[in-house]
């Protein structure tokens, strides 16, 4: 099914792709938290011009809603439940913030700017994770000198992380990452615990692992503190089954580090990777992802006494999830309309520089008209950006009205993760603005447009 192109038919004159908080259509305009996107579009074009679009939209009550799903979810553990979001999904500043006041517990980073950018968003250093392949020795030294939880990907990555801390004369909090060869059925792209897969170790080399940092190159005990174990099988999973069976194997390595000499080691850690309803996964999307609450559900009965569960999703509380709401969408406005061959193309202002998924994975995000057009005579078009390859399409085969001209507005859906964050500067085009609403009349804009002096700045 990869690479087929999805038809989403009934989607653009469908209004909503998916029922949910924080997002309506009133009067056949979509409204974000009460505001009306035209209102917003036009205020955001008298503040910043034409750099007021395309714009990333969050949704402030839907990404409240998406926390307690998960928060509620590990209610019945208590204190031994514990939410950690995933940076890479969405890194604004505000939204980090937001997120952590809206009851997420810890953050969970693959790079020191991303601890740094946790850090400044308020998360203490002590409940950031850090993750990773291939560790900068920097950026081992900043997270252990402010206790961050280190994973320990390697045997290479252990004897780094186990030198740094000997050397600084600290002690280094670790999980150990494992692969258990499991597959999450997803995207090639996005499986990371494939028996091939470049993430963590195999079951087999656990023991190697351990050996290392318990006895460093000089035998001391002292300097690496291992607290569990981390697994993370992949993004856009969605079938509860795999995490039952990720349990199963975590519970296995807990009790070989508690009994290879880490007796209180408790932390289970399953990382993310919950699907969202409209995943852009090719041939999934008729799936229905699990919830927070079947998630946690399939892993409570298999946890092993006294340990705690750890999860760090990203996707499903910044995009959607399962019954969780959209928090993300990304708003752009009608460049023209052409048609090639049989083909007719509706060239909008954004591009690939800000929805690389479809390009990348053929990702399918749903769009949608923020006017409701009154002309009800409906076409198949392309929604293609001004970037100059021909895998800038944000999305094919869209049923959207005839009537669309330039100067008309449509929505991009499920953009609140791994849009923004993986955004490029590629034909030298800006990141674009983000916005927060939060009430009919109140919206933050949490990042300016970049322009012209941004992108020349770093060069000499
Ligand atoms: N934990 C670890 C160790 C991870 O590697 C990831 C994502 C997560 C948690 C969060 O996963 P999530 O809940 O967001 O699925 N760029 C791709 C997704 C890459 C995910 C990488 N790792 C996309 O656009 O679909």
């Amino acid at each position: 099914m990869e690479g087929q192109e999805v038809s989403s038919k009934d989607e653009g004159h469908k209004m909503l792709p998916v029922d949910g908080p924080g997002w309506s259509y009133v009067n056949g305009v979509l409204h974000c938290d009460g505001m009306s996107l035209e209102d917003l579009r036009m205020s955001l074009k008298k503040d910043y011009g034409l750099q007021g679009s395309p714009a990333h939209i969050y949704s402030y009550s839907a990404l409240v809603a998406n926390v307690k799903k998960y928060t509620d979810a590990l209610c019945p553990l208590g204190e031994r439940g514990v939410l950690s979001y995933s940076l890479k999904a969405n890194n604004n500043l505000r939204v980090l913030e937001a997120l952590r006041q809206a009851g997420v517990n810890m953050a969970t980073t693959v790079s020191g700017n991303e601890i740094l950018m946790a850090m400044k968003a308020g998360f203490a250093a002590t409940n950031i994770i850090y993750n990773g392949t291939g560790k900068r020795r920097w950026e081992v030294e900043l997270a252990i000198k402010h206790g961050v939880l280190l994973n320990l990907d390697s045997e290479f990555d252990a004897r780094l992380i186990a030198g740094v801390a000997r050397e600084m004369g600290l002690r280094a909090r670790c999980i150990v990452r494992l692969n258990p060869a499991l597959n999450a059925d997803t995207h090639p792209y996005l499986a990371t615990a494939l028996a091939d897969s470049k993430f963590g170790v195999e079951f087999h080399q656990l023991e190697r692992v351990l050996q290392v940092v318990r006895t460093g190159e000089s035998g001391d005990v002292e300097h690496v503190i291992v607290e569990g174990v981390h697994i993370h099988v992949g993004s856009a999973v969605s079938r509860t089954q795999v995490f039952s069976d990720m349990t199963r194997v975590a519970a296995r390595a807990l009790r070989e580090i508690r009994e290879r000499g880490w007796p209180r080691a408790s932390t289970i850690n399953l990382g993310g990777g919950l699907n969202i309803r409209l995943s852009g996964v090719p041939g999934k999307n008729d799936e229905r992802p699990a919830t927070p609450e079947q998630l946690v559900g399939a892993i409570l009965p298999l946890l092993p006494e006294g340990s705690t569960l750890l999860l760090e999703p990203g996707r499903s509380l910044v995009a959607t999830a399962g019954s969780c709401a959209f928090t993300g969408v990304l708003m752009t406005e009608v460049l023209g309309v052409k048609t090639n061959g049989k083909r007719r193309f509706l060239v909008v202002d954004a591009a690939m520089t800000e929805v690389i998924r479809p390009a990348l994975y053929g990702a399918h995000h749903p769009v949608t008209h923020v006017t409701i057009p009154a002309c009800q005579e409906w076409a198949v078009m392309d929604v293609v950006g001004p970037v100059c390859e021909s895998g800038d399409f944000l999305a094919r085969r869209c049923m959207l009205s005839l009537s669309l001209s330039s100067g008309a507005a449509l929505v991009v859906w499920a953009t609140g993760a791994y849009c923004s964050s993986m955004a490029s500067n590629y034909n030298l085009r800006p990141h674009a603005i983000e916005v927060i609403v939060k009430a009919p009349d109140l919206y933050t804009v949490v990042r300016r447009p970049e322009n012209f002096e941004d992108l020349i700045s770093c060069y000499l």
